[in-house]
């Protein structure tokens, strides 16, 4: 038996000719677009939105003044596994969510518990734009300007009690909306967890939007949080309860791998993933590693809130 081997065959035998033709259009065009590609690099990446009414704030204790990173970065690599696992995932697949209308139940150590419709609670909150960085853990990071107000605006009405020290948000359990749920991935719902001063502190916000606009159901809509100076799975998206406790919350990742993720999970460049290290970034849209800055960055303002804690030990 003659057996051919791969380089005898050429491909315009074990391709149709139609195909094979295009092919060869396909690859003159890609050589074109590659060329072309050069010379985009070449041009600034960050610019603002295409959105003409998106003014970005001015640089000060609430905002970098580092390049943005692009809307459509933001809004289509995006970690929400409720909708996949794959990057991509989301932004395809969370059409199914509806962030209207919103109940967020309030419970536990406070005086003013209830289910409440989002749109009342957010009635008299100013929402002011933050240009903040968010740093994955898996050592990518992105500068975000999020469109949100404090966690304390918002905790204080419900008149927490002396006994509670921390707080749960709890995102949205709904398999007809979340079509990530039918996959045992994690053990939902997602839970996160803060203790009541980090939640109270001025940098932690709730943002309800993203670019002077609606926050897209991908990053999380209606409702979530935004920590800058934690890893970025401590952002609990599209919350549907927030708890108030006396006992330390145990968060969906602490839960599934205990030696990997901990209650604090401030980025610490010091203090290694067990199967990687944490020194390193890379700003999405750029090439380039950058060294990881303790607290994200935010060590001047939050360094207090850990004065005297072994951060190895609670990492
Ligand atoms: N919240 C829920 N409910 N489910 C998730 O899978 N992923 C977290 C966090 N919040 C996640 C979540 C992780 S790992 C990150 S890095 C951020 O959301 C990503 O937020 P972004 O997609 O808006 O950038």
């Amino acid at each position: 038996m003659l057996i051919k081997r791969p380089s005898d065959i050429p491909s315009s035998e074990i391709t149709p000719e139609s195909v094979y033709r295009n092919r060869r259009t396909f690859l003159k065009t890609a050589a074109i677009m590659t060329a072309g590609t050069a010379a985009a690099f070449a041009l600034p990446r960050f610019s603002e939105p295409q959105d003409p009414h998106y003014r970005r704030p001015p640089a000060g204790p609430f905002n970098t003044d580092e390049d943005l990173t692009s809307y459509k970065d933001i809004t289509t690599y995006n970690n929400f596994y409720e909708f996949g696992t794959d990057k991509d995932d989301p932004s395809e697949y969370a059409g199914s969510l509806k962030p209207r209308p919103w109940k967020v139940r309030v419970d536990g150590e406070v005086e003013k518990a209830g289910l409440y419709d989002l749109d009342d609670l957010l009635k008299g909150i100013s929402q002011e734009d933050r240009v903040y960085r968010l740093r994955c853990v898996e050592g990518w990071s992105m500068v975000i300007p999020w469109l949100g107000f404090p966690i304390s605006v918002l905790l204080k009405r419900f008149q927490p009690t002396s006994r509670a020290k921390y707080v749960e948000f709890t995102t949205l359990n709904d398999p007809q909306q979340m079509p990530g749920l039918s996959r045992p991935v994690l053990d939902w719902p997602y839970v996160e967890g803060l203790r009541i001063d980090e939640a109270m502190h001025p940098l932690a916000i709730f943002a309800v939007g993203l670019y002077g606009k609606q926050l897209p159901n991908q990053n999380g809509a209606p409702l979530r949080i935004v920590v800058p100076w934690k890893y970025g799975f401590k952002s609990c998206k599209s919350i549907v309860r927030i708890r108030l406790t006396e006992k330390e919350p145990l968060p969906t990742w602490v839960r599934a791998a205990p030696h990997e993720y901990g209650f604090y999970s401030n980025v610490n460049p010091d203090v290694d993933h067990p199967r990687w290290s944490q020194k390193f970034e890379r700003r999405i849209g750029e090439f380039r590693k950058r060294r990881t800055q303790l607290f994200n960055g935010y060590g001047e303002q939050v360094a207090g809130l850990y004065a005297g804690m072994d951060l190895r030990k609670h990492f």
